[in-house]
C-alpha cells in the first residue's frame, strides 16, 4: 500500500477524480484541487485556521435564504464575481458589471421617457437617456432594457416598506433609431449587507461595506449577448472603494445639472434636474 503523506496527497485526490466523464469539470477539479492544497502548503495552515474556514462556510449557509445568499456575497467581495465577469466579456461590448441580489425580473413595462419614481422618494431628477447600438455603432431597434436602482436613502424596495414594491424600476424597448429613456431620482450609495460572516470578513480585513450609487441595467436584444451592466457617477466618494469591485472606468459618468425644461425635450422634466447620457453596445450572438 501506498502511504499517504503531505508530497502525495495531492496526486493522490487528483487521481480520485480521473474517471469523471465530462472532460470540463475534471479540468476544473483536477485544479480546483491543485489550487486548494497548493494554497494549504503555502500559507502552511493549521487545523484552526481550516476549522475557522468551515465555520465561514457553515454560518454563510445559515444565515442564507431564497431572498440573501452570503455564498454570492462571500464571492462578490472576494473579486471572484469581477474576475469571472471580466474573463468572459465579448470584445467591444459595453463592459459588464454586478448583477447584484435586488434584480426582480417582473418589473413593469414602461414607454419610452417614463417617471419610474412611483412612490416620494425625494431626492433630485435624473433623466437618464441614450442608445442600444451593436459593435459597429448600428442602432438596435426593439433591444430590451430592465432597469433597477436603489432610492437617494440608499435603499432598494425590497429593503424599505416606505416605497411601493415596483418603485425605481421598470422595463422598457428602444425606438427605431435605438434610443431609451427615462426619468427618476438620483440613487444614493448603500453598504452590502454586513450582519454576517461576510461582515465579520469586511471588517477583519480593515474594509468597509460600501457600493458607490449606481443604476443597475440588463441590455439585450435578438442576436447579440445581453449585458448585464451598472453606471456609476464620478461624483461618487465610494467609486474606489467598492466592496465588491463593480467599478469600471467606462461605466462613470457625470451628472449634467439643466436649469431649463428644454434640456429634456421631447420628454418632460421639471427643471432644475440633471442629465446622464449612455449608449449601450451589444456584442453580436
Ligand atoms: C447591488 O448592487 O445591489 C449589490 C451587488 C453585490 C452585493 C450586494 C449588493
Ligand atoms: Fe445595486
Amino acid at each position: 500500500m501506498k502511504n499517504l503523506d503531505a508530497d502525495n496527497v495531492t496526486e493522490a485526490v487528483v487521481a480520485s477524480f480521473r474517471r469523471t466523464r465530462d472532460e470540463r469539470l475534471r479540468r476544473i477539479l483536477e485544479s480546483l484541487v491543485r489550487h486548494l492544497h497548493g494554497f494549504a502548503r503555502e500559507v502552511r495552515l493549521t487545523p484552526a485556521e481550516w476549522k475557522a474556514a468551515i465555520d465561514f462556510l457553515y454560518a454563510a449557509g445559515r444565515i442564507s435564504d431564497e431572498r440573501r445568499n452570503e455564498f454570492v456575497l462571500a464571492s462578490d467581495v472576494l473579486g471572484l464575481s469581477a474576475l469571472v465577469d471580466l474573463l468572459n466579456r465579448p470584445e467591444g461590448a459595453t463592459e459588464s458589471s454586478e448583477l447584484g441580489p435586488f434584480y426582480n425580473p417582473d418589473s413593469p413595462w414602461v414607454p419610452l421617457g417614463a417617471d419610474i419614481v412611483r412612490g416620494a422618494a425625494g431626492g433630485e431628477r435624473v433623466l437618464v437617456r441614450g442608445r442600444v447600438t451593436d459593435t459597429a455603432g448600428r442602432a438596435i431597434a426593439g433591444a430590451l432594457l430592465d432597469f433597477w436602482q436603489a432610492a437617494p436613502s440608499g435603499l432598494y424596495p425590497a429593503q424599505d416598506p416606505a416605497q411601493p414594491a415596483d418603485n425605481l424600476r421598470g422595463r422598457m424597448r428602444t425606438d427605431e433609431q435605438g434610443r431609451y429613456a427615462f426619468v427618476t431620482v438620483k440613487p444614493g450609495p448603500y453598504t452590502v449587507p454586513y450582519d454576517g460572516p461576510v461582515g465579520a470578513l469586511l471588517r477583519a480585513g480593515g474594509r468597509d461595506a460600501w457600493r458607490p450609487a449606481h443604476f443597475h441595467f440588463i441590455v439585450s436584444a435578438d442576436g447579440h449577448v445581453p449585458v448585464v451592466t451598472e453606471l456609476f457617477p464620478a461624483d461618487d466618494p465610494h467609486l474606489e472603494k467598492d466592496a465588491v469591485f463593480g467599478v469600471r472606468a467606462s461605466l462613470v459618468f457625470r451628472y449634467v445639472r439643466h436649469e431649463t425644461a428644454e434640456a429634456a425635450a421631447p420628454y418632460l422634466v421639471e427643471p432644475p434636474f440633471y442629465s446622464v447620457d449612455f449608449d449601450f453596445r451589444l456584442a453580436p450572438a
